[in-house]
């Protein structure tokens, strides 16, 4: 069975509960034919209102994180429960963000993960090297250590129910895309290590993230390991963000 692309808009800390309605809106018509999996990452205060906006559509949306607990003294966090209640179906989690400027760590990312399968919500598990490790050579083994740790209480047969994204992190908002050659590299090797840990890798959904533009998206998601895209910039703007949709 042929994987289903896979392109998401994440927001980041962008668009109030206004914005969001607005781009939602210019959305819809633009995708209406797609056969595509269309994922919307709003932040936690336009997460209602997206919801509500794209239902009946085939506009799916994802919370950018989440805590691994259910509910408890955690004070600014979310659980998937709560997510869940809002009928959000997809979850960000280890985003390089989150790693780099607010301590997330492999070892609460190996609670995430499955504590977001067993909530029914989908992951979208990012990982990446920065510049100083792929300049020193050290880009498989940093994307095997995040994959192995991230992935550890994931049974096997779970595996496929999460989306990869493949994220070099000198790639995020810098307007240096990876070269298609390094983009397809990187996810092959990560559907190798899913292959080697026993998972049914061939189902597995891997993204690029990283500059993903309106001009560079359809040769990167013809690459064959790049089912889709994780955009950040270019998918504020409807408009840009369709474009990467109509390329895929
Ligand atoms: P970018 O962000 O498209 O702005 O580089 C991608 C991401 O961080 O997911």
């Amino acid at each position: 069975m042929p994987r289903t692309p896979y392109i998401a808009a994440n927001w980041k800390m962008n668009k109030t509960v206004a914005e969001a309605a607005e781009f939602i809106d210019a959305l819809l018509p633009r995708i209406a034919a797609t056969q595509h999996d269309v994922v919307v990452c709003p932040p936690f205060t336009a997460l209602h209102e997206v919801v509500e906006r794209r239902r009946g559509t085939a506009v799916r949306v994802a919370a950018q994180n989440m805590h691994f607990e259910e509910s408890g003294a955690f004070t600014g966090e979310v659980s998937a429960p709560m997510l869940v209640e809002l009928d959000v179906e997809a979850v960000v989690l280890g985003h390089s963000e989150r790693r780099q400027f607010f301590g997330e760590t492999d070892e609460a990312l190996a609670k995430k993960v499955p504590a977001a399968l067993a909530a029914d919500l989908e992951p979208i598990l990012c990982v990446g090297e920065s510049e100083a490790a792929r300049d020193a050579g050290q880009t498989d083994e940093v994307l095997e250590r995040q994959l192995r740790a991230d992935l550890a209480e994931v049974a096997d047969e779970d595996v496929a129910k999460v989306v990869v994204a493949y994220e070099p992190i000198w790639a995020i908002g810098t307007g240096k895309v990876a070269t298609p050659e390094q983009a397809q590299e990187a996810c092959a090797f990560i559907r190798d290590v899913l292959r080697a840990r026993g998972a049914a890798a061939d189902d597995v959904r891997i993204l690029y993230g990283g500059s993903v533009k309106p001009g560079n998206a359809a040769e990167l998601l013809a690459l064959p390991d790049v089912d889709g895209a994780l955009v950040g910039g270019a998918a504020l703007v409807a408009e840009d963000f369709a474009a990467i949709v109509e390329a895929a």
